[in-house]
């Protein structure tokens, strides 16, 4: 399943300031990663299948866009979801070697982050984001039934 690239193209574009680093976790064919770089930020997205972080490079190449793809887990090295209510189960989401390391930065270096959970799965996504993400920055998650929703990191209660 994609996501609506104009809402969420729409959503990046009215938080914007010059100099935003932007993560997508779990990137896929890379379109909104190459949408945010073209809209300025500095792009990377992290993605496990490494054939679809190869499409990725390609579309950013042949549309001109820096974006960088790194093969990988968006969850960093020795995170482990241990949810005080819920039970932990993370639906589709997958298991494998951080990426980090490859895009050089760590979670708490970007400023917008980006996912598209499966219904289920926002849960673990927020206390990931929670527990790593920069005090100041923003987690849009685009769902099928909410369209796109801003969660900052200081409003986020697990
Ligand atoms: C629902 S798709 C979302 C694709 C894209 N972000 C979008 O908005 O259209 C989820 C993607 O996350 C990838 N994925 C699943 N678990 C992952 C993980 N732990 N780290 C990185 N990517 C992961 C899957 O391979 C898949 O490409």
């Amino acid at each position: 399943m994609a996501a609506d690239y104009d809402r969420v193209r729409a959503a990046l574009e009215s938080l914007y300031v010059p100099g935003r680093r932007f993560l997508e976790w779990g990137s896929a064919t890379g379109v909104i990663t190459i949408v945010a770089d073209l809209l300025g930020y500095d792009a990377g997205g992290i993605e496990l299948d490494a054939s679809l972080v190869g499409v990725a490079r390609d579309l950013a190449t042949r549309n001109g866009s820096g974006a960088r793809f790194a093969v990988g887990s968006f969850i960093p090295m020795g995170w482990e979801w241990r949810p005080k209510k819920a039970d932990a189960r993370t639906g589709t989401i997958g298991r494998g070697p951080s990426g980090y390391l490859e895009l050089g930065r760590s979670l708490s270096d970007f400023d917008v982050v980006y996912a598209f959970p499966w219904p289920g799965e926002e849960p673990m996504m927020l206390d990931l984001f929670r527990s790593h993400g920069h005090e100041d920055a923003l987690l849009l998650l685009h769902t099928s039934n909410d369209g796109v929703r801003i969660h900052p990191r200081g409003s986020i209660r697990t």
